[in-house]
């Protein structure tokens, strides 16, 4: 029989999760009992329905991981949780998390996640909990967990319990006269299966395939040595019959192989240039935990994720899962550029606009009044899981183009000939001072909402921009009516043009600034205004930026450092 200890400890400030769960250096989750302190905090936060219930625990590989998944384990077993579904070395995406707390019903899961940030002894690791929805927990348990880590006192842990999670199957231990069962799951066939329910695999084989008729239509899919190797591996190789060839980097890294594994046409660099320089008629590449995605088409033709977002929309019913459940509405985070707006008018659909961060999508799915949802820092997702899921937006586009017959560059051109064109255009200026960001932001947001912004032109570039509205993004959701305030500036122009400036809620050192613009060339304005390049097409609008946020004087920087 194994004995519950209770070890005394102090409580560390600053765990208060971001955007997406609580993320720090890893040197900071190794110092002395932090990582205990924060999973006993989740526990807490679940008190009155932790006796007897299950978990969900896996993470995206990085350096960390394995010994957290253990920490979480003991810890568990300590707090009266009855079981542990574990993906096998501590292997789960994001997606696959939400989709197996959904379909084992299960009191929620953790993740241990930093995303697409760095992974390896001096890069990044992260803690989400997610809750039985399988999505992301909202603010309020947030909040709580927080709350629960600025006096907590003491965990408590099974510290003799050795449970290694290398192979698959069932353990049972003994706790106190408690059962405690940890059973390692296979990573990836829950997750295969679900999507063999959305999607038409033998349909998007025989795209993949070719036929007598038409060539075979070549991917080159990109797991960036993340935790989506083994998915892509199993659905690309084994189920799609795509070749060895159209796979690269499948296996997942501590490190991510010294890689920012970022789907974007900065840190996807190489994954662009060999679409760009080979035979391939579509790429994709996903994040180190596997919910975000890139899709670029023949000569890495880039689709901006605000454009995926709409084409999809537009396109669902090619997709077998929406031509079964029908079609509810659409939601978008606020930075996000407004092409699927127009798509939702025409169909007659519901159309939210949420902050940033996929745990506002959640209750909407919940309360079936969305179907397909999307945010520009690459991420796509539907009401199938609770969060969003990057191997199934190459599968929906996939589809799309299977049923469709045509190529992503087409696809796009017509949606555009049909809608107009949103240009849409991110600056991210990484891990500055965050003083000065702050004066930023509080400088502009008096400016914005001073009487007479409203209506007030700016010249740029030949160009006139009026301001029609501009504020300090807030949200009630429609649901549960939670208010979500300060969530970005926006200046929106009479035009359709937008600009947006927030501080990113992900990073783990500094602040990060992202600057957003949009530019909205309505189809009567014809082809060529429809196939700009869309930085100069911004041009105009991201100068009259730097000029309205002063961000080079506050930032002290030149130029971002990245650009999406
Ligand atoms: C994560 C979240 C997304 C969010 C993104 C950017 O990926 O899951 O929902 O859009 O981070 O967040 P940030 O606060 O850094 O802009
Ligand atoms: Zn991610």
């Amino acid at each position: 029989m194994l004995n519950v200890v209770t070890v005394n400890t102090n409580p560390y400030e600053g765990q208060k999760p971001g955007t997406s769960g609580l993320r720090k250096k890893v040197k900071v989750f190794l110092q002395k009992n932090y990582t205990e302190n924060f999973i006993q905090s989740i526990l807490d936060a679940n008190k009155e329905s932790l006796e007897g219930c299950t978990l969900v625990v896996g993470g995206d590989g990085r350096y960390l991981v394995k010994e957290v998944v253990d920490k979480i384990i003991k810890i568990c077993a300590g707090n009266g949780v009855a079981k542990l579904l574990i993906g096998q070395n501590g292997l789960l995406s994001t997606p696959a998390v939400s989709c197996i707390i959904r379909k084992y019903k299960t009191l929620g899961g953790i993740v241990l996640t930093a995303s697409h940030n760095p992974g390896g002894i001096d890069n990044d690791f992260g803690i989400k909990f997610n809750c039985s929805n399988g999505g992301p927990a909202p603010d309020a348990t947030t909040n709580h967990i927080y709350q629960l880590t600025t006096s907590i006192q003491h965990y408590k842990i099974v510290p003799d319990l050795v449970c290694p999670v290398d192979n698959i199957g069932v353990q049972t231990f003994k706790v106190g006269d408690r059962e405690f069962v940890v059973e390692v799951i296979d990573s990836v066939s829950d997750y295969v299966d679900y999507m063999k329910e959305i999607f038409d695999f033998p349909k998007i084989r025989s795209l993949l395939q070719g036929s007598e008729t038409r060539k075979p239509f070549k991917v080159l899919i990109d797991s960036m040595s993340g935790v989506t190797g083994p998915y892509v591996r199993r659905i690309f190789v084994s189920e799609l019959c795509a070749g060895e060839g159209s796979v690269r980097r499948v296996v997942p890294l501590q490190d991510f192989g010294g890689a920012h594994p970022d789907p974007n046409l900065t840190y996807a660099a190489d994954l662009v240039n060999e679409v760009k320089n080979g035979d391939y008629d579509f790429g994709a590449a996903f994040d180190g935990d596997g919910d975000r995605n890139m899709i670029i088409g023949r000569d890495a033709f880039f689709v901006t994720p605000s454009d995926s977002l709409a084409v999809l929309a537009a396109q669902l019913h090619r997709i077998p899962y929406f031509a079964r459940v029908g079609v509810r509405g659409f939601a978008r985070s606020m930075p996000t550029a407004a092409a699927v707006d127009r798509v939702a008018r025409k169909l007659g659909k519901e159309m939210f606009e949420v902050p940033t961060g996929w745990k506002y999508f959640g209750n909407l799915m919940d309360a079936g009044r969305l179907s397909l949802c999307g945010e520009e820092s690459f991420g796509t997702g539907s009401d199938h899981i609770r969060e969003k899921d990057g191997v199934w937006a190459a599968l929906a586009w996939l589809s799309v183009l299977a049923d469709s017959g045509a190529s992503v560059e087409d696809t796009l051109l017509g949606h555009w000939r049909e809608y107009g064109r949103n240009y849409f255009a991110r600056y991210d200026y990484e891990e500055c001072a965050a003083e000065p960001c702050a004066d930023m932001m509080r400088a502009l947001e008096e400016k914005i909402t001073a009487p007479g912004f409203l209506g007030s032109s700016f010249s740029s570039g030949g160009r006139t921009f009026v301001v029609s509205a501009a504020d300090n993004f807030s949200y009630m959701d429609p649901i549960d009516r939670s208010v979500a305030a300060g969530q970005g500036l926006r200046v929106v122009f009479a035009d359709g043009a937008r600009l947006v400036l927030r501080l990113s809620g992900t990073g783990s050192a500094g602040a990060t600034v992202r600057l957003y613009a949009e530019a909205y060339e309505p189809a009567e304005a014809g082809a060529e205004a429809l196939r700009r390049d869309a930085r100069q097409a911004l041009r105009p609008l991201l100068d009259l930026a730097l000029d309205l946020t002063q961000l080079q004087k506050y930032t002290g920087r030149e130029r971002p450092t990245v650009i999406t």
